[in-house]
């Protein structure tokens, strides 16, 4: 159909598809990209907002043929004055971190406030809720909102401090283009002569596929090239651990899981490559999927994976004598817990760009949490060697662990490897949630003691997690919540056996906290049943056994120092006793969380500063920015040493340098790379200290490797274990208001030092808004290994009206062995809030819950999050 309209303020005439929605006629045909597609058709996150004759419209859900005559205005097209102060005002309240879903909510403030120029932040809640922020928990989004009104009030934005120096809140790198939508994700990218891609996933979760007709795709006008598993030139299975993840599953073959890629198109669009995919003729013998742990590892069960038994891993931890410790306790507790699979939702769903290089070479542009395990196993799949491979990070628009293992990488680079040209290939909502790992369920039985004063004697759990069609991480998921079962407590009696299963439901892996916030949510559990019987308070158990200096973790690796988990408790004991006292219900949990990856793994941070023609330096490195503010952050580390502004330095991830790291995972990403970069700075600092200038070192390279060794697997028959390299800590209270609803928050957290105060708020607001839609209201049930919705709200992410105040104090206790001190950060945020959350709960209606979401309690029930319909 012939589409006219007008498009910040130019008139536009246009031809596109009758039913085309008008998110793509803007993205496609008109080169908008503020606009972004985060669930497409669904009209549930927000990222697609513009003004349609001023009105505020999620254009994914609005066919383009109603835009006739009208006008459209997006963030492009607002005048330079209004887009320099919103995306400052934005920047100065680090009111963003991934930055996918800021430009429609930028673009909603702009619009707010011209209608309300005094809003109250209830006010600015609710307007916000049509869009979903994954990352920031809303609160520093709230303060940039009010900054913005504020500021069109006649009132001074605050100064940011561009100094870069260690402690100071520089502002994120790339703010105000990420605000603004200016700075590019992967779809985003538009190559000459590029081709897009469709994926056909499997119907099944456990089917033998009998015949795949791909000639009614292929002839489809438009199509360039269909790809089977005939295709693949090299090992079709990869994986971060085993290689047990097949990137197209071949005909004969049984399916896993309802995320198995089938076949793939290149076609000359998106809409002509999804079109043939719908034509791919699969026929199946479908079976009955095992979709039950406990079942998958029954005698005579089927096996998931044709590449290993169901038993996916099992992890013992065994310290002392807790079955003689247990009998001779005072008090002895006994439970089964059990957590949920949930979603990750990052708003940015997957996506990858291969492009054909001269020479044979290809460059794979990728959002992935590890660009070099990308590499290696894009690598494997099409039969070349590494080094023909050049790699580049796009940063990603969350990942929260989802973007650790492939996802649509390999089948993208075969597709420009056969067609010669560059392809683009991205994920709806729908297929990122089939493909992509989730966070494990596990269900979790508990025996713990105590003496009669209410110190911790033993720990007894055994632990069962369904780690899914494939094992991703899952192993290492398990084995982590093997060692994190005593939570941040001091136990002399440990007896733990974590299993890892295949079944044919979605993999799980790789999520925000790794299974230390399933073995939080027991142990917190289990310790408020203690506390009761001894008599103590949730405070008073929790000072009793907190870990100090010099005690020993679940593990059995001794924490020489740098522990403040006692300070974290402190912190928070007057708001604690106060909000008891005026009689509202209470919940407290504490947290541990590892640093690095540990166990045996050997880990790394790699940089490079190189002093360019302009004299600003590109700093590369090999860990991944996915929100959290890791180039900011590394930056600063730069900055501190060489006393050179932020602004001389530009952060890159590609392989020019080969800095592979292993994945952005485990919170390591600061340590590690932060002691490479400050190693690198230093020798810079040498030659700026020797008198040179940056335009004398024009060229240079300054190098550093880190390397650590120094941890032991779990259950090494050592000496000395040292299972992590460092720990972070935490206490969270959670204050419900007189109904049972959230009402507060406040988290106090151990980070040794705040590299940047204000980024690492928002990394722990961001964590305890998943933490709370993971205590109450998230999940992703699946029916005969599909989930059951793909819907943005019924995953039951919190919305901004649904927070309560969070309130977070950082608490400095150095690591010695870190950079400047500091710890990890990226996960700790959640580890305790659900049990807090629970304790909260009973404190308000005695119920003890031990099954997550808690969907029957007052607080879920008051949430606006949608409703699973079991149909
Ligand atoms: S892409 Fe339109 S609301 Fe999500
Ligand atoms: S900053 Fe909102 S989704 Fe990442």
């Amino acid at each position: 159909m012939k589409l006219a309209f007008t498009l910040n303020g130019q008139a536009i005439e246009l031809e596109c598809p009758d039913d085309e929605p008008l998110l793509e006629t803007l993205r496609l045909r008109c080169g908008i990209l503020s606009t972004k597609d985060g669930c497409q058709p669904q009209g549930q996150c927000g990222c697609c907002l513009a003004l349609v004759d001023g009105m505020p419209k999620v254009t994914c859900a609005m066919p383009a043929a109603r835009a006739a005559g009208r006008t459209v205005e997006t963030v492009e097209g607002l005048d330079a004055g209004e887009r320099d102060l919103l995306a400052r005002a934005f920047v100065a309240a680090a009111g963003l971190q991934c930055g996918f879903c800021i430009p429609g909510i930028l673009l909603r403030t702009h619009q707010l406030i011209r209608k309300q120029p005094a809003p109250t932040r209830a006010d600015i809640a609710k307007a916000l809720d049509v869009h979903l922020c994954r990352c920031t928990g809303y609160t520093k989004i709230l303060d940039a909102v009010e900054l913005y009104a504020a500021a069109k009030r006649g009132q001074p934005l605050p100064e940011l401090d561009l100094s870069g120096r260690v402690g100071s809140s520089t502002p994120r790198y790339q703010g105000s283009e990420l605000s603004l939508g200016d700075r590019p994700y992967v779809d985003d990218l538009m190559l000459p002569g590029m081709l897009d891609g469709a994926v056909v996933l499997s119907a099944h979760a456990r089917a033998r596929v009998i015949s795949i007709d791909v000639s009614a795709a292929a002839a489809l006008p438009g199509v360039v090239r269909v790809a089977t598993a005939a295709d693949v030139p090299g090992e079709r299975r990869y994986g971060l651990l085993y290689n047990d993840w097949p990137g197209l599953v071949a005909v004969g073959e049984t399916t896993a899981c309802v995320g198995d890629v089938l076949a793939v198109v290149a076609a000359c669009d998106e809409r002509t490559a999804r079109a043939a995919a719908r034509l791919v003729r699969v026929e199946y013998e479908a079976y009955e999927p095992v979709v039950d742990p406990e079942a998958a590892l029954a005698a005579g069960a089927p096996q998931v994976n044709p590449t290993h038994a169901n038993l996916l891993s099992r992890s013992i931890i065994r310290r002392g004598d807790a079955d003689r410790a247990l009998a001779q306790s005072a008090h002895v507790v006994e439970g089964t817990w059990r957590t949920q699979r949930i979603e990750h939702l990052y708003l940015e769903p997957e996506s990858c760009v291969a492009e054909p290089l001269p020479g044979g070479r290809l460059k794979i542009y990728t959002q992935g949490q590890g660009i070099f395990d990308d590499r290696r196993q894009v690598a494997r799949f099409l039969g070349l060697p590494e080094e023909e491979i050049d790699v580049e990070l796009i940063p990603n628009g969350g990942a929260f662990g989802g973007k650790e293992d492939m996802s649509i990488q390999a089948q993208t680079a075969l597709l420009a490897h056969l067609t010669g040209r560059p392809v683009k290939l991205t994920l709806d909502r729908e297929e990122s949630i089939r493909i992509h790992p989730k966070r494990h369920p596990i269900t979790m039985h508990y025996t713990v003691g105590c003496d009669k004063s209410g110190r911790l004697t033993a720990v007894k759990a055994r632990m069962l997690g369904d780690s899914g069609a494939y094992a991703s991480v899952g192993s290492k998921v398990l084995e982590r919540a093997a060692g994190h079962a005593c939570g941040a407590y001091r136990v002399d009696h440990v007896d733990v056996e974590s299993v890892a299963v295949y079944t044919n439901n979605p993999p799980c892996g790789a999520m925000r906290g790794f299974g230390a916030n399933q073995a939080a949510f027991a142990i917190e559990g289990a310790l408020d049943l203690l506390a009761e019987k001894v008599g103590l308070d949730g405070w008073q158990m929790r000072y009793l056994n907190a870990l100090q200096n010099g005690d020993v973790f679940s593990t059995g690796q001794v924490l020489e120092r740098g522990v403040g988990l006692r300070r974290t408790l402190e912190a928070v004991k007057e708001a604690y006793y106060a909000a008891r006292a005026a009689g509202r219900a209470v919940g407290i949990g504490c947290g541990i969380k590892n640093t690095g990856i540990g166990n045996g793994a050997v880990e790394w941070g790699k940089a490079r500063l190189f002093v360019e023609p302009d004299q600003t330096v590109s700093l590369f490195n090999g860990y991944t920015e996915m929100g959290q503010g890791l180039l900011t952050v590394l930056i600063q580390c730069a900055c501190e040493v060489t006393g050179l502004p932020a602004t001389s330095f530009r952060a890159r991830v590609d392989s020019t340098y080969q800095l592979g790291c292993g994945q952005t995972t485990g919170s390591r990403a600061t340590f590690f790379g932060g002691l490479a970069v400050a190693s690198a700075a230093r020798k810079l600092r040498a030659d700026l200290d020797a008198g040179a200038t940056l335009a004398d070192l024009v060229g240079r390279v300054y190098g550093a490797d880190i390397e650590d060794r120094s941890t032991t697997p779990l259950g090494a028959k050592v000496q000395k274990i040292k299972t992590h390299p460092s720990f972070s800590y935490a206490t969270q209270v959670v204050i419900l208001d007189e109904k049972g609803r959230l009402a507060q928050v406040i988290a106090a957290h151990d980070v040794g030092r705040a590299v940047n105060p204000k980024l690492c708020e928002g990394q722990l607001e961001g964590s305890v808004h998943m933490g709370l839609g993971y205590a109450l209201s998230e999940e992703l049930p699946c029916r005969q290994g599909m989930p059951v919705t793909f819907g943005l709200r019924e995953l039951g992410v919190l919305r901004a009206r649904d927070m309560p105040v969070v309130e977070v104090i950082l608490v400095e206790e150095p690591d010695p062995d870190g950079p400047f001190g500091a710890k990890g950060v990226g996960e700790i945020g959640l580890v305790p809030t659900a049990g807090a959350v629970a304790g909260a709960l009973c404190a308000f209606d005695g119920i003890r819950r031990t099954t997550l979401p808690m969907k029957d309690a007052p607080a879920a029930r008051a949430l606006s999050v949608g409703k699973i319909k079991q149909s």
